[in-house]
């Protein structure tokens, strides 16, 4: 694996991004739809499907699982059974990926066992797995704790449907246990369920290939148990909504006139209203967003972050940025994740007036003019945030640690290159080779 930096020349306020930038598939919706394909008794074709890394970790899980895993062109995924699936996530490429616990549901409910590691990712704070243990249980399934690694399994063979409330309603869990329901026997319901668009979008898949699902996008979802599903055409994953927001609040701080197409604004309409009310120039249409500048005199505003429709936790580290230019004092709230401010210590680096009240709050004062500087990416999201903030300030910035951001972005700087930003790659051999 290469170690990779972005070398950025920050464009020190100016407003001068213009054109076209493209939004690719959702991360968030692509990675469970090759988790539901588990679920399916022949071929399953995905369309739209992010190059990205993580992507790649699923894949490798469901090929180790005994799926033949076929990727035509950059973006379409064939995935098929074999004769002989095994109940065992590779624990070396689980570890890496928080979202492969979501391979756990359809496994145990195709096979009746499944075995995995407390799955790894993004380091933002705890991030437990005992919703999934407790519905797992709830559907009659036994959990084992063996050398580190959990062992479910039920005595039949197959889960029985159960009434599962989720005490925090969460994202995954949410979608493990709508997989998890398709095949199990009788009818499950999950209450207090996540009802982010990715989650629906999953809905919308499972239903049109034969599974029986109703409520998905409320908090209430049922799911009538059945046998293994069937495609009937290929499924094209949906946008990735919080990519677009990205650079919507990029182009919010720094765009003459961007449009960002590929998009669907209805995902964004918080993010949308927060920034029209703050004063930013935005124009919708069915599947894109334009932006242009305005002058820089925005208002500040409360964010807290929520589960949809509320804002997105993963928008919460570039809409700071964007409230370091706002003139006033905003204040953030980060219900969802504890830890996930602490990238704002980087940003007060850079020249930003950020008080931290307590780990899941901050008050940021502006307008602050930001000065490059040499930052480490965090996670996937703050990473990108980073290179929001770069771009913002005045000078050179280099950020390191850009495999964070290329497990969600895909190549994100070519993009950005595209519409005006001064943004290069470097890898760890071309260093060595002084370049
Ligand atoms: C998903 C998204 C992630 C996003 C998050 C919140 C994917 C792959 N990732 O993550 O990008 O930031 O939703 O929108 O879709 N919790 C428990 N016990 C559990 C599970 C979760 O207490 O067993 C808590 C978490 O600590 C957190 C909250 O529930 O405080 C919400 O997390 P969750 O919705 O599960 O996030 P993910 O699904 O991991």
């Amino acid at each position: 694996m290469t170690k990779s930096k972005f070398l950025i020349k920050g464009l020190g306020g100016k407003k001068s991004l213009r054109g076209v930038i493209g939004v690719n598939g959702a991360k968030n919706a692509a990675l469970k739809l090759m988790a539901a394909s588990i679920l399916f008794k022949d071929e399953v074709v995905l369309k739209n499907i992010p190059d990205i890394e993580d992507i790649r970790h699923t894949a490798d899980l469901l090929d180790k699982l005994g799926f033949t895993v076929k990727r035509e062109g950059k973006r379409t995924y064939k995935i098929k059974p074999t004769k002989h699936i095994n109940y065992e996530l590779s624990s070396e490429t689980a570890k890496r990926l928080r979202a492969s616990i979501v391979l756990t549901g359809p496994v145990l409910a195709r096979l009746g066992k499944v075995k995995f590691p407390h799955p790894g990712g993004c380091v933002i704070g705890k991030r437990p797995i005992d919703l999934f243990l407790d519905g797992f249980k709830k559907m009659g399934a036994r959990v084992a704790d063996k050398n580190g690694s959990y062992v479910i399994s039920t005595q039949s063979g197959k889960l029985n449907g159960a009434e599962i409330f989720l005490r925090v309603p969460s994202v995954t869990g949410t979608e493990t246990f709508m997989m998890a329901g398709v095949l199990a026997k009788g009818t499950t319901i999950i209450k207090n369920a996540a009802m982010e668009p990715e989650i629906t979008h999953l809905a919308e898949f499972l239903v049109s290939s034969g599974a029986k699902i109703s409520g998905a996008g409320t908090p209430t979802i049922t799911i009538k148990g059945g046998g293994l599903l069937s495609q009937k055409k290929p499924h094209t994953a949906m946008p990735d909504r919080i990519e677009a927001g990205s650079f919507l609040i990029l182009g919010a701080l720094v765009a003459k006139d961007l449009l960002i197409k590929d998009c669907n604004p209805n995902h964004l309409e918080i993010l949308i209203d927060a920034l029209r009310s703050s004063g930013v120039k935005i124009d919708t249409e069915k599947n894109s967003i334009r932006v242009r500048s305005s002058k820089n005199d925005y208002k500040p505003m409360d964010i807290k972050t929520h589960e949809y429709p509320g804002f997105p936790t993963d928008l919460q580290a570039p809409m700071t940025v964007f409230l370091t230019q706002a003139t006033g004092e905003s204040f953030v709230f980060e219900t969802i994740f504890e830890g996930r401010l602490n990238y704002t210590e980087s940003l007060v680096r850079m020249g930003a007036e950020i008080k931290m009240m307590d780990p899941h709050r901050i008050i940021v004062k502006g307008p602050s003019p930001l000065h490059g500087k040499v930052l480490e990416s965090p996670d996937l999201r703050a990473g990108l945030a980073f290179v929001v903030a770069a771009i913002v300030a005045s000078g050179d910035s280099i950020v390191h640690n850009v495999r964070n951001i290329d497990r969600g972005y895909e190549r994100v700087e070519e993009r950005l290159r595209e519409i005006g930003v001064d943004i290069a790659r470097v890898e760890a051999e071309e260093e060595r080779a002084g370049l």
